[in-house]
């Protein structure tokens, strides 16, 4: 797309000093699109990637029921998803390309995703842990962001989400209520609290919230799904390696979402 029609950074300044929402892209100045372009991925694929990655897990539901929600959410997912892309085909991304052509290491999604979900426990407690991180981050984009088109989108995604993460935290009251539960629910709260806690990038003093009473960041081993701590904090330039090497499922999951384009596409040859 040409970019011609972008405004100054004055221009943009001005317009959100009057309080008025971003519309459009002949809004935007070229910083304020390239911004947008990169959290709207990060928003996007971390929607996109959730699907495989909660589906993994879906098949070891319990009934048919409780099958049929995590479908549900799992389409939830791929709605909020397509949101994300849409808003940024219309701000000039070749978003068949980004994909359905990108290599799975250049995915923004957070690093958790990338270690399966092996169990129907695993997939609550994500719901409960995962599914609020993204409540929250999002929540915080819908208070602060000045691009209406995505505000406005915000409102559908908030409602969904809430239904996912009171699915995992029902779920795990539920779980909690034995012995045996309760032993499977603290293993998986093993692995996935601070996988969660990662969601939120880099800590910076303003963004200390909570408290966290062992070592971190840590190295995670991701093949048993278990955290060193014992070998005490390593650094963010450890956790930043770890991340940009992805983890176990990155290419089997953005595999399965690109496996059905491609599919289509020979099946559309074969006849033509
Ligand atoms: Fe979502
Ligand atoms: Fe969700």
């Amino acid at each position: 797309m040409s970019t011609t029609a972008l405004q100054s950074e004055e221009a943009l300044l001005a317009r959100i000093r009057k309080q008025q929402l971003i519309e459009s892209i002949d809004h935007m100045s070229p910083v304020y699109l390239e911004g947008m372009k990169r959290i709207l991925t990060v928003s996007a694929d971390t929607e996109l990637i959730s699907a495989p990655a909660y589906y993994h897990a879906a098949v070891h539901a319990p009934s048919l029921n409780t099958f049929g929600s995590a479908i549900s959410i799992i389409q939830d997912e791929l709605g909020h998803a397509h949101i994300a892309y849409r808003l940024m085909r219309d701000l000039g991304v070749d978003t068949d390309e980004l994909i359905f052509e990108r290599d799975p290491h250049n995915f923004k999604y957070p690093y958790a995703f990338d270690v399966p979900l092996d169990s129907w426990i695993e997939l609550i407690v994500a719901n409960a842990f995962y599914d609020r991180a993204g409540y929250t981050l999002l929540g915080d984009v819908y208070e602060s962001t000045t691009f209406g088109p995505w505000k406005r989108a915000l409102i559908k995604v908030d409602k969904e989400e809430t239904f996912h993460l009171r699915h995992g935290e029902q779920g795990m009251r539920k779980l909690n209520q034995d012995n045996s539960g309760h032993e499977a629910l603290q293993e998986a709260v093993d692995w996935m609290f601070l996988l969660t806690v990662e969601w939120f990038g880099l800590p910076d003093d303003l963004k200390k919230h909570g408290e966290i009473d062992c070592a971190f960041p840590a190295h995670f081993d991701a093949r048993v799904k278990r955290w060193l701590l014992e070998d005490g904090p390593c650094t963010w330039d450890d956790v930043m390696k770890r991340w940009k090497a992805r983890g176990p499922k990155n290419e089997e999951f953005v595999g399965m979402v690109q496996r059905g384009k491609r599919e289509m596409l020979r099946l559309l040859e074969q006849e033509a």
